[in-house]
Formats: structure tokens, sequence, C-alpha cells
């Protein structure tokens, strides 16, 4: 069994919104792991601190700018990181937010943000990697930030939900790709269960609905109190990476339950069923 550092202890990472939560735990692990580390977001300051915390550990990294909602800018980060570094060999498409609020009243352009973030800036990374990690003839990984909220139904978070059945579907595809042309690229879909991150961060969610706060405030008390310790996370996927899984997860029993529940109603063509926790935490 391939060990992450045999994998992962030379060349090229590229981590998207690797300011804060999962980005910044995989591009920290990356960086001890020996990878010279990309680390872009949105936001130049976190960027910037989680630069600082790979190389006060010891390791090489540097910030980039990037907002994953502009394939435009995706288009120059790879053009900028090739140039400079030589092959990519560590891609990970991990920038999302989260939504909070029913379809109709999550207003148009939160609606436009969380599908150009979650999923466009997903697409939009491959598109302007893969070309040039073909050309450079060697061998490279892909990680794309799939969910449990995947395989599921979460009424109130359905701009997120939508985001990551197709994030998982896209990564589906892409791998079938790969196989199809024979390229020496590993796609995985990478499925959090319950990390502890910002996410629910109750000072976000720019442009909800004003009655979605006690959800999202239920959700990150939920994440602070019984997340899985972030680091603890970001080495088991980019172990299983290194292991050339498709499938990468956190948490596999409650993966597995999930995606059998979805099995299940697939298979039996029930009506959608109300998960416990969206009748604890409804908005308003
Ligand atoms: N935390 C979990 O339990 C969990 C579970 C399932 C899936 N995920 C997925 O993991 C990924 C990371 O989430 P997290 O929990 O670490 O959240 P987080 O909020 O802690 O971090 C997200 C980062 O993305 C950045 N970002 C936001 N918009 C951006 C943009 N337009 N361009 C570039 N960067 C941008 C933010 O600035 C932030 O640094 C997301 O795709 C999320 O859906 C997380």
């Amino acid at each position: 069994m391939a060990h992450d550092v045999d994998v992962f202890g030379g060349g090229v990472a590229v981590v998207t919104g690797a300011g804060s939560g999962i980005g910044a735990g995989l591009a920290r692990r990356a960086g001890a792991l020996g990878m010279t580390v990309v680390v872009t977001d949105v936001n130049a300051a976190t960027a910037q601190a989680t630069v600082d915390a790979i190389v006060a550990a010891g390791g090489t990294a540097e910030a980039i700018t990037v907002d994953v909602s502009r394939p435009e800018e995706l288009d120059r980060l790879a053009e900028t990181v090739f140039d400079r570094h030589g092959a990519v060999r560590l891609l990970i498409n991990n920038a999302g937010i989260e939504t909070v609020g029913y379809t109709w009243e999550v207003p148009a352009a939160r609606w436009e943000a969380t599908l150009n973030i979650n999923l466009h800036g997903v697409i939009h990374g491959v598109r302007a990697f893969v070309p040039r990690m073909i050309a450079s003839g060697q061998e490279a990984w892909i990680g794309n930030l799939s969910s449990v909220g995947a395989f599921g139904q979460m009424p109130a978070q359905t701009a997120y939900t939508v985001t990551k059945h197709a994030v998982q579907a896209f990564s589906e595809c892409l791998y079938l790709e790969m196989e199809l042309k024979a390229l020496p690229i590993h796609v995985s879909a990478i499925v959090p269960g319950l990390i502890r991150t910002n996410i629910f961060n109750p000072e976000g969610g720019e442009g909800e609905p004003g009655q979605s706060q006690g959800h999202r405030q239920a959700m990150f008390a939920m994440m602070r109190d019984h997340g899985m310790d972030l680091d603890h996370g970001c080495r088991l996927f980019l172990q299983q990476m290194a292991e050339n899984r498709f499938w990468v997860h956190s948490h596999p029993d409650m993966s597995a339950q999930i995606i059998g529940g979805r099995v299940k109603f697939l298979a039996e063509q029930t009506p959608p069923m109300m998960p416990d926790l969206a009748r604890q935490i409804a908005v308003d």
C-alpha cells in the first residue's frame, strides 16, 4: 500500500479555498509531506496565513489570490503555476460555500454564487489544469470536494446540495474520461462527513434570507461539538488519494449509511424522506 509521503513527498500541489478549513488543512499536510504548495483563496490574507504556517513548519509555499467563480482566474492560475513551478502533481478543487434558505427565498445572486463557486469552480479548475497536466506527461492526482450531502436531500440547503450532487457526478465522469483516454491522472471524490471548519460560520452567508441564522448557528454548533479534527481529516484524505482511491472518506460509516439510504430510495422509488436533522434545524 502506498503511503502519502511516497506519493506526495515532492512535486507541486495547488489547493483552492486554502485560506480556511479543509483547503488549509490539505495545504498544510501537503507542505509537511514535502510538496511545494500553491495556496489559493479569494481572501488574500487568509491564504497568506496558510503559507506562513507551512513555511513556519519548514515547508515551501506561495499564496495566489484566486476567485474560483471566475474561470479566467483559474486559467491564469494554471498558466502561472506551470510557468513558475513546472508540472502540477496534486490539484485539490476545494473552495466552497454553504447556502441556507428555502429555494424561493434565496436571492438570485446567492444562487449564482453557490453554483459558480461550488460547481463551476471545480469544473473550470479541471478545464484549466488538465490540458497542462496531460502535456507534462507526468502522473497527477485531482481531488474534488464532494460531500455526504451529494447522496441525500437537505431542505433549506438546496443550493448547496444541488452543487454537491453535481460535483459527485462530474468527478465520476471525469474518472471515466481518464480511463477512456488511458491518462495517468487519478481522480478522487473527497467525501467529508462532518469536519470542524468555518463553513457554517454565523458571520457568513452574505445574501442569505434573514431567518437562516438559526439554521446556520445550529449547524455551526454541531460541527464545533461533533466535527472531526481538521488535521486528522486531511491526513486521512491525502493517504486515501495516495492509494489511488476514487472514494475518499473522512467518516466511512456515515458515508455508507447515507449512500445506503440513497440506494434504497432509488431502488424503491419512495418519495424523498425528511432527514431527522432537517426538522430539528429547519428555518422558519
Ligand atoms: N467541513 C465539512 O464538514 C464539509 C463537509 C462536506 C463537504 N465539505 C466541502 O469542503 C470544502 C471546504 O469547506 P470547509 O468546510 O473547509 O469551509 P471553510 O468555509 O472553512 O473554507 C472554505 C474556503 O473557501 C474560500 N472561498 C470561498 N469562496 C471562494 C471563491 N469564490 N474563490 C476561492 N475561494 C473561495 C473561503 O475563503 C474559505 O477559505 C467545500 O467544498 C465544502 O463543501 C466540507
